[in-house]
């Protein structure tokens, strides 16, 4: 048994957006992902795909990109990306109702993993614009874009509280932080999401959205105040999911 996470699969069966275009490592990414996830993932593990699922704008254009999840092996957990556009966030009880038993959309709830809650939201990050000088030099950003982002930072973090809380009532008492949003942005060392991270104790905090390469540094990665950060992107990982527990 293992838990795995693995993020930004932008399929598009039915939409098709080709993916090339953002560069070669997304040429077929789709039978990467059936390779690796296949190679990698038993019947037995658990697989949490930390958003950016599907470039459909409906569900009913996105059914297909669900049934190529649902037939990767393993327990599949789903959290929502930026591009989920699929999936509004007060509606997942509808989701979770009709793909019971197959998928598992992770929103306002917790998922279990050994004596592990899974726990998760989007997250957000203010990502700027910051305004560089000639050298390449941070020399301000967009005050008024920083001032939505608290306001959606502060309704992600009501909805994570909701999902620890839940997790602590029924007995949790060790947990796993996945967002799709980087935990902070390139500016900061800190955030309410790291906040929350340590306040409950978390192991690790599990996130994507990041890509190509000048964006994989975005945020922390590695140990920072006894937790560990992991950046699983499926481009930064070539679409190899990532072992978090044995
Ligand atoms: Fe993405
Ligand atoms: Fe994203």
């Amino acid at each position: 048994m293992a838990l795995y996470a693995l993020g930004d699969l932008h399929l598009s069966f039915q939409v098709k957006k080709p993916m090339d275009r953002f560069g070669s490592v997304w040429k077929h990414h789709e039978r990467k992902i059936w390779k690796y996830v296949n190679e990698t993932v038993g019947e037995e593990d658990t697989l949490v795909l930390t958003g950016d699922h599907s470039w459909g704008r409906k569900l009913d254009e996105c059914r297909e990109d669900l049934a190529f999840i649902e037939e990767l092996p393993g327990k599949k957990i789903l959290l929502r990306g930026n591009h989920d556009m699929f999936w509004d966030a007060k509606k997942t009880e509808r989701l979770n109702q009709e793909y019971s038993g197959r998928l598992f959309f992770l929103q306002n709830n917790f998922g279990v993993y050994q004596d592990y809650a899974l726990v998760g939201t989007k997250g957000f990050t203010f990502e700027g614009p910051f305004y560089l000088d000639r050298w390449g030099n941070i020399m301000g950003w967009d005050e008024e874009r920083e001032e939505q982002a608290k306001k959606l930072v502060q309704r992600e973090m009501e909805r994570l509280r909701e999902s620890f809380e839940q997790a602590k009532e029924a007995g949790y008492r060790k947990f796993i932080l996945f967002l799709h949003y980087p935990p902070t942005n390139i500016l900061e060392q800190t955030s309410p999401f790291t906040e929350i991270a340590e306040e409950y104790g978390v192991r690790s905090v599990v996130y994507s959205h990041c890509h190509g390469e000048q964006r994989f540094g975005d945020s922390i990665q590695g140990t920072f105040h006894g937790i560990s950060y992991f950046l699983v992107s499926g481009d930064y990982l070539n679409f190899h999911p990532l072992k978090l527990l044995p």
